[in-house]
């Protein structure tokens, strides 16, 4: 078990039957010793790869973006929620659905930060359904920058993101696997030898 899962398994709490809440080291509160840890698990898993830029949502990606670009030695990029006046049509840009929250909303990314010549790597807290994912993809695919892996904090092994992911050979890396949560227990995917 790693430092994530521990803590999954320590502090995590079941909301539903399907929400996974994390806000003591994760999504409000930051364990900064677990993200600088998850950030080494990046790049020990992806450091073969040209990344010279790692990409993330706002807002609880950001922390795990920048431990992880600083073990790259590369700058973290953020893409924006919603639409900012002050950034005018110099933007990409992509709708995303969270079926969690179950509301849209547009996420960009001002056209300065990504461009043909990025060899990103993708890193969020959370992947359920992978809207997020998509709308990421269809960014780099706008600034025809290459997309070289996603690196994931928990993912939701019983929505179908990860695997949807997967089957188009995407190189997903996910650090902790919920699979199931039952009656408030936590069941973490065992890892591949
Ligand atoms: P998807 O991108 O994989 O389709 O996920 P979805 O739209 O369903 O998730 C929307 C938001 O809810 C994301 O945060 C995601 O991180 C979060 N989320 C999804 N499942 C869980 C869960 O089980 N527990 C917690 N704590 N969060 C979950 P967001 O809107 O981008 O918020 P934030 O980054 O500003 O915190």
């Amino acid at each position: 078990m790693n430092a994530l899962e521990r803590k999954i398994m320590e502090q995590g709490v079941v909301v539903g039957k399907d929400i996974l809440k994390v806000d003591m080291f994760l999504n409000h509160q930051i364990d900064v010793e677990l993200i600088r840890q998850m950030g080494e698990d990046f790049y020990a898993y992806f450091r073969n790869k040209p990344i010279n830029k790692v990409l993330t949502v706002e807002a609880s990606g950001i922390a795990i973006a920048c431990f992880t670009a600083l073990k790259f030695g590369v700058p973290a990029v953020f893409a924006k929620k919603g639409y900012h006046k002050n950034v005018g049509s110099n933007v990409y840009s992509a709708e995303v659905f969270s079926f969690t929250k179950g509301i849209s909303y547009r996420i960009t990314v001002m056209k300065d930060y990504l461009t043909k010549d990025d060899h990103v790597l993708f890193v969020d807290d959370f992947l359920a359904n992978g809207a997020a994912a998509e709308g990421i993809m269809q960014i780099i695919s706008q600034a025809g920058a290459t997309l070289e892996g996603i690196g994931i904090a928990i993912e939701k092994g019983f929505q179908p993101g990860g695997e949807k992911l997967r089957e188009r050979g995407i190189d997903l890396y996910s650090l902790a696997i919920v699979d199931q949560m039952e009656e408030g227990k936590i069941t973490l995917r065992e890892h591949e030898q």
